[in-house]
Parts: C-alpha cells; structure tokens; sequence
C-alpha cells in the first residue's frame, strides 16, 4: 500500500535523528563509549526506589495507578514551587506543569508557540531533541553562534529585523544556558540580563531548558534567566533525568499560568496525563531528601570524570584540536582541525575501541563537520584516561 497521500505535513518535517541512527556503531560491545549523552546508571539509587514503588503500590494503588491530573501530582508541584524560589524563580502552583520528561515539555510547547513559517533561534550548537521538536511543528531554526560565556548577543538583534524586514515571524528563542548539551557552555550572569532586555526589546519569549543546572561542579552557574523574568517572556524547563533517574520520565514547566493552561490542553490529548506511580515515586524522592540530599554526591562525581578527560585531554590531544572546559553537566564539545569530519572519522575510532558523537547534527545551520561531543558520564575516570589516550593517537 502506498501511504504517503494519508501522511500529514509532520511525516515531511520529521527528521530521523542521525545519533540514534549510528546507535549499532557507538554501542558496539567493549568499546569505550563518550557517546551517550546519558546519566551514569551507577548514580540511581536503586534500593530506595523499589522500597518506595512497592510501598506506594500497597498502600496507595488505588490513587498510583489511576489516572490523575494532568497538571501532575499536587505534592511535587508544591515541592517545585519551593525549589524554584531557591534558584529566584517566584511562582505558584498555577505556573508550573509536570510532564513526561522535558523532551514532552518541548514537543507540547512546540506545538503551542510554533506554527510552519515561524523562525526560531536556537544555539549553534544545540540539543538535538530541542531543535526537532521545534522542527516537526513546521519551525524554521536559525541558529545564533556561541562563544566561550554563551550565545553572542550582538548578532540576534541583526537577525531578528533582518528577517522581520523579509515578512519572517521570529517569536522565540531556545537556549539551553546551563552547561549545555552538547557544548558544555555556560551563559554568563551578564549575557542572561541582556539577553532578557533584548528579547523583550524584540517582543521574543525565551524557551530556556534547564536540565543540567544542579550538576554543577564547584560553584552554581548564574540564575536561570527566569528569575530575572518580571514580563512573563520565559518558559522554565527543569527535569529529574539527571538528578534522579530519566526511567521515571518526570520533569516541570514554569510559565504564566496562561501559557500553562494552554500547554494543559494540548498535553490531555498527548496522554491525559504522565504516570502517576512516576510521580508519586518521585514526590517521595524528594520527601525523603533523596534529589537535594544526592546532589553533593552526584556533582563530585561526575567533576572527578570530567577533571581526569580535560586531563587526558590536555596530555594528549595533537595540535590544532581545541575544547571547552565545562564547570558542571555531563558534555565536553571538541573541535578538531578543519580538514577533519568527525562523521568519517568515527568508524575508525570504533576500531580503534572508543566512540563519541559528531557534532555536525547539532547544527540547525552551518555545521561544523570537524567538531565532537563527548560525554563524561558512562565510562570510570581509568577508562576515561585510555579512551582519550586511544581517540587522541588516532587523531
Ligand atoms: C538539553 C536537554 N533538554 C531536554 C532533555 C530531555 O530530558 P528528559 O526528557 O529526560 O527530561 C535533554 C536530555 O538529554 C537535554 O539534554
């Protein structure tokens, strides 16, 4: 059968994400992976969390394994509620919305904020599920180029009346400030104040998604750009990937209690609502000090694996190659000699035992094909060392 007449315009603008396609290669058995851009399984705490799903199961099925609210469960929104106040955002219970992990946070807002022809300014480089979510609504990304303390402010505001002098909508950009995926880059403390003063010059809303934030390694990034809100031009996203667990799928939105209600809308006919036994487990989490209480833990953690790859780093990497230096997260974003493409090369590095990500599909425009991400998080700090050694004598 021939289904291409029954498709709608989304089946056209959904791309195939070209990670998930090279997942054979970079999961290959005994190599030494920087590719996934995931937590570490060794970071879950796995006995509490059984001991918390089966006694909510016993004694709270009834209500866990119902449907809920759609909002989410009432006990985390108010958990988040304070949460928020520590980082300077103010807001309430009508401003927050619990979804299925941020990426549904993305795609629900997607959804509500772009429309085909709309541009949206996103980082060069940016998070790819970000991007597509924006994408398979019809969106057209721009991106804005980035330099060591975040995006470079200086050429958004040209970008902006240029296109709107061409008859363009641009409404929103998407910025990831905290450590980002996949650079690592971290927005400075002035950059976000301005670059709230020129979204609010340019009647832009600020998408900023904060998955990273807490994984700092020393001291805390800036504030998110929320806190400087007063207008309601930002829409927060936070998760419980990487502090918790990504398998529970719970993450939050902040927004005006407008946008929320509309995000509510389309979320019902998403999925009614995301899982209350995720939820509740992660309520408790958070009543036993189980997210706040790990966060020590967890940074030093992940500082010692980043420490001992900027190391390997610094001891290995052949001339011409430069990387960021991130002071939290989970990504290190390398760029090689121009005449190299990262996408050829990685075949060979999986021979030669390690694989990483090439970074040309985290471009929305002007690909860098000599440029990588590398992800500290799976591998221990010894083969950390090794596989960078290995990569770098390849290079
Ligand atoms: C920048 C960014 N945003 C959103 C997500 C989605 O996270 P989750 O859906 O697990 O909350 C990720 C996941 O890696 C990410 O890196």
């Amino acid at each position: 059968m021939e289904y291409t007449k029954y498709f709608s315009n989304v089946a056209d603008w959904a791309k195939s994400n070209p990670i998930r396609r090279l997942t054979a290669l970079i999961n290959r058995p005994g190599i030494i992976s920087f590719a996934g851009g995931v937590p570490s399984p060794e970071t879950f705490p796995y006995n509490e969390i059984a001991e918390i799903a089966s006694r909510l199961v016993h004694e709270k099925g009834a209500e866990v394994l119902q449907y809920g609210l759609t909002r989410g469960n009432r006990q985390l929104i108010e958990y988040l509620v304070a949460q928020m106040q520590r980082l300077g955002i103010k807001t309430n219970t009508e401003e927050i919305m619990l979804t299925s992990g941020s990426q549904q946070g993305l795609d629900l807002l997607a959804r509500l904020l772009a429309e085909p022809g709309d541009i949206i300014l996103a980082e060069l480089p940016s998070y790819i599920g970000g991007t597509y979510a924006l994408n398979n609504v019809g969106g057209t990304l721009t991106g804005l180029p980035m330099s060591e303390d975040g995006l470079d402010l200086a050429v958004i505001r040209d970008k902006v009346l240029k296109m709107r002098d061409l008859g363009c909508q641009v409404k929103l950009i998407y910025t990831i400030p905290n450590f980002q995926n996949p650079s690592g880059i971290t927005l400075s403390l002035e950059k976000r104040k301005s670059l709230l003063t020129l979204a609010s010059e340019l009647d832009l809303l600020i998408l900023e998604d904060d998955p990273y934030g807490e994984l700092y390694f020393d001291t805390p990034p800036p504030p998110p750009i929320k806190s400087f809100d007063t207008e309601g031009r930002v829409i927060y996203l936070g998760s419980f990937s990487k502090v918790l667990t990504p398998g529970l799928r719970t993450a939050w939105i902040v927004a005006p209690s407008e946008i929320i209600a509309k995000v509510e809308l389309i979320k019902e006919a998403a999925d009614l609502c995301s899982s209350m036994l995720d939820q509740a487990i992660v309520a408790e989490c958070a009543r036993q000090d189980l997210i706040q209480g790990r966060l020590g833990k967890l940074r030093e953690f992940y500082q010692v694996r980043c420490q001992t790859m900027l190391s390997a780093l610094d001891k290995f990497a052949p001339k011409g190659t430069t990387w960021t230096r991130p002071t939290g997260g989970l990504f290190v974003w390398v760029e090689l000699a121009s005449q190299i493409d990262t996408t050829e090369m990685l075949s060979k590095a999986v021979e030669n035992g390690v694989a990483y990500v090439p970074g040309a599909p985290f471009y929305v425009s002007d690909a860098k094909v000599n440029t990588l991400r590398l992800a500290f998080s799976k591998e221990t700090p010894e083969r950390i060392s090794v596989g960078i050694e290995k990569l770098c004598q390849m290079l």
